[in-house]
C-alpha cells in the first residue's frame, strides 16, 4: 500500500524504528545503495530552506535518483492551479514528492490526489522530517530512545513541538513541553501523542515552570520563537519568551550529560546562548548532518516495492 509521511504517528513504532535502523547503516556506508536508481523526487519549496533543501538533494543523488528542487512559488500552483492538479500531474513524472509548505491541509490534498509517497518537508503544524533526526541522533547518543527525557522549551503550538511529541512518544519517550499561555500545543495532537504513549509506555507533560520541566532531563530541545509565516502575526513573540532561554543556568537543572538539540536556524542570544549551541552538551552539528541519513533511509523505505 502507498505510503506518506505527512506526519510524525503516520510511523508505527515499529516502522520509525526500522527507519532509524536503516538511517544508521547508511551513515556508516554513505554510497551502499543505490535504490534510487532510474527515480526522481522532486523537493517543492515554499518558504525558504537551507538544510532540508541541501540534505534531500544530496540525499537524492548518493542513492542513485535524480532530485528535482524547485521553489513553490514560481510553479503554477503559485497562480492558482489547484493543489490536487499540481499532485495529478507530478504524479506522472515523479517517484516521491516532497513539499514545504504552509497548513497541513495543503499536503493532505497533495496526498490524496498524488499516486506516489508524499513527504512533509516542514508545514505550519509538524516537521516530521526533522523529528526522525532528532530521533536517531538522541539514539546515537545515548544508545536508546523509549524511557528518556526529553524537554522542549518554546512555542508549544509549532511544528517542531507537535512532531516532537507524536515522534516522541512513538519512540516511548516521556515528553515536556513548557511554553507561555497562549502557546500551548494543539489539544487535538495531545490526544493523538497519549494515544501513542499508551502503546510505547511514552508520556506527554505540559509545565509552566522551565527549571521544573528540565530537571533531570536527557534531551533539551529548543527552536525559533517565530517561525516562518509567523512573522507579522501581532503577537509578542519575545516577552513571554525569554524566561525559556536555553542557557547554561537552565542546562544545569538537566541530567548530567544531557544533549542539547536545535533544528537549526538558531537565533543565538535569543532562545539559546553561544555557550550552550557550541558548549559540550550541544549535539545540533550532528544533528544537521542526520538530515541527510533520516531522509534517505525514509526515501528507500517509502520507495521500497514492498510499500506501491
Ligand atoms: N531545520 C530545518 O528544517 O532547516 P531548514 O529550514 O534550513 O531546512
Ligand atoms: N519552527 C521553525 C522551524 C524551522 C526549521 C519554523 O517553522 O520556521
Amino acid at each position: 500500500m502507498l505510503r506518506n509521511f505527512l506526519r510524525d504517528d503516520d510511523l508505527s513504532p515499529a516502522e520509525q524504528t526500522e527507519i532509524l535502523d536503516l538511517a544508521d547503516q547508511l551513515k556508516a556506508e554513505p554510497l551502499s545503495s543505490r535504490a534510487l536508481e532510474g527515480k526522481s523526487v522532486a523537493a517543492i519549496f515554499e518558504k525558504n530552506s537551507t538544510r532540508t533543501r541541501f540534505s534531500f538533494e544530496v540525499g537524492i543523488s548518493q542513492l542513485g535518483g535524480h532530485p528535482v528542487i524547485i521553489d513553490g512559488r514560481s510553479m503554477q500552483l503559485g497562480r492558482e492551479e489547484t493543489i490536487e492538479d499540481t499532485s495529478r500531474v507530478l504524479s506522472r513524472y515523479l517517484d516521491a514528492i516532497v513539499w514545504r509548505t504552509f497548513a497541513q491541509k495543503r499536503i493532505d490534498a497533495m496526498a490524496s490526489a498524488a499516486s506516489i509517497p508524499v513527504i512533509n518537508a516542514l508545514t505550519d503544524e509538524f516537521h516530521p522530517c526533522q523529528v526522525l533526526t532528532d530521533l536517531m541522533t538522541i539514539r546515537e547518543r545515548k544508545g536508546k530512545l523509549a524511557g528518556l527525557t526529553l524537554v522542549y522549551l518554546g512555542d508549544g503550538a509549532n511544528n517542531m513541538a507537535h512532531s516532537l511529541l507524536l515522534g516522541g512518544t512513538t519512540a516511548g519517550m516521556n515528553v515536556r513541553v513548557v511554553s507561555p499561555e497562549g502557546f500551548q500545543p494543539d489539544q487535538q495532537v495531545m490526544l493523538d501523542a497519549k494515544h501513542r504513549s499508551s502503546e510505547t509506555g511514552g508520556s506527554t507533560t505540559v509545565f509552566t515552570d522551565p527549571y521544573a520541566a528540565v530537571e533531570g532531563a536527557d534531551v533539551v530541545v529548543t527552536d525559533t520563537w517565530t517561525s516562518m509565516g509567523q512573522e507579522n502575526d501581532g503577537l509578542d513573540r519575545v516577552g513571554p519568551f525569554r524566561e525559556l532561554q536555553v542557557n547554561a543556568g537552565l542546562m544545569r537543572r538537566a541530567a548530567d550529560e544531557a544533549i542539547v538539540l536545535h533544528c537549526l536556524p538558531a537565533h543565538r542570544g535569543w532562545e539559546i546562548t553561544d555557550e550552550v549551541i557550541d558548549g559540550p552538551s550541544s549535539a545540533v552539528w550532528d544533528e544537521a548532518e542526520n538530515r541527510l541519513h533520516a531522509q534517505k533511509a525514509l526515501l528507500v523505505w517509502l520507495l521500497d516495492e514492498k510499500r506501491r
